[in-house]
């Protein structure tokens, strides 16, 4: 695995490699790696000759207030997680790299789907995710770009601006990975102590519970969900919400569909998670 901190030395090495009919898997994350990173480390090696990986803490996408200052930086043991996969590149660049003084261009996907759900509590966010993931995307060129669908919203926003922008990628989005509990996987869930993290697992199980009884037509959508939320508001801190979706759209819906997606996101502590399920009657 060779380290690549400047985006040209990265630019021009990933070149070579296309002229010798290389095709590239890309892997975006800001470390603090867990399996879930690694499923998508290894779908990119499966899928392409050569596997890049970044890892980059995009100060842009954090608001004023949230985690930016404290989110883990732990570049050693994200190397030695790294080295179970088979990574080639690891892209490393600084702040200062990535937005350099005089920085003024941003990519802001417009519309209902970037302000519902994270959008609406986390203004600015998607605008930063989708800046950085755009710049990365041009400094590693034509690609398959994976990412975790943890994550739902954040891969919905993606897909959207590269085929709005028409940029060279395409867009795969691999399962969560979860712990044997069920919790999702998350660079975030080592903020929780162990009281906290037994508590967590109430998100899961609201998902799935709502999942398998929506599958089991055992009420209506509104009043499955309001049992979601109740049951949730016992377990954790705050509900910040809990919304069933359109898959692509991400519009709020009111009446089963045939394929949905439910979507929350819980603070536990000071620790905000969030997780989602797919929900299927095909
Ligand atoms: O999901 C993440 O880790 C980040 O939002 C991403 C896609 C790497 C952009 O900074």
């Amino acid at each position: 695995m060779k380290v690549v901190r400047s985006p040209r030395q990265l630019q021009r090495i990933l070149e070579e490699e296309r002229l010798r009919k290389r095709t590239v898997g890309f892997v975006p994350t800001m470390g603090a790696l867990h399996e879930g990173h690694l499923s998508l480390v290894k779908a990119a090696d499966r899928e392409n000759d050569i596997t890049v990986v970044s890892i980059f803490v995009n100060p842009t996408q954090f608001g004023p207030g949230e985690d930016y200052a404290k989110y883990p930086r732990v570049l050693g043991a994200d190397k030695r997680l790294l080295g179970k996969g088979k990574v080639d590149y690891l892209f490393c660049p600084s702040v200062r790299d990535i937005y350099p003084p005089g920085h003024a261009t941003c990519v802001t996907v417009d519309g209902a789907m970037a302000r519902v759900l994270c959008g609406k509590f986390r203004p600015g966010h998607f605008q930063g995710v989708a800046t950085v993931v755009a710049k990365l995307l041009n400094i590693v060129g034509p690609c398959r770009l994976y990412l975790g669908a943890k994550d739902y919203q954040q891969a919905a926003i993606i897909r959207r601006f590269v085929e709005d922008l028409n940029m060279n990628a395409r867009v795969r989005v691999m399962p969560t990975v979860r712990e044997k509990d069920g919790l999702a996987m998350s660079s975030r869930n080592r903020y929780l102590g162990p009281a906290e993290r037994r508590r967590a697992l109430a998100l899961s199980r609201a998902l799935f519970e709502l999942r398998r009884d929506i599958l089991g037509k055992k009420g209506t959508l509104a009043f499955l969900k309001a049992r979601a939320v109740r049951k949730l508001k016992d377990a954790v801190d705050r509900v910040q919400y809990f919304e069933i979706v359109d898959p692509v759209t991400l519009a709020p819906l009111k009446m089963v569909r045939r394929e949905m997606v439910a979507l929350t996101a819980c603070f536990v502590g000071k620790t905000r998670l969030i997780d989602n399920v797919i929900i299927s009657l095909r």
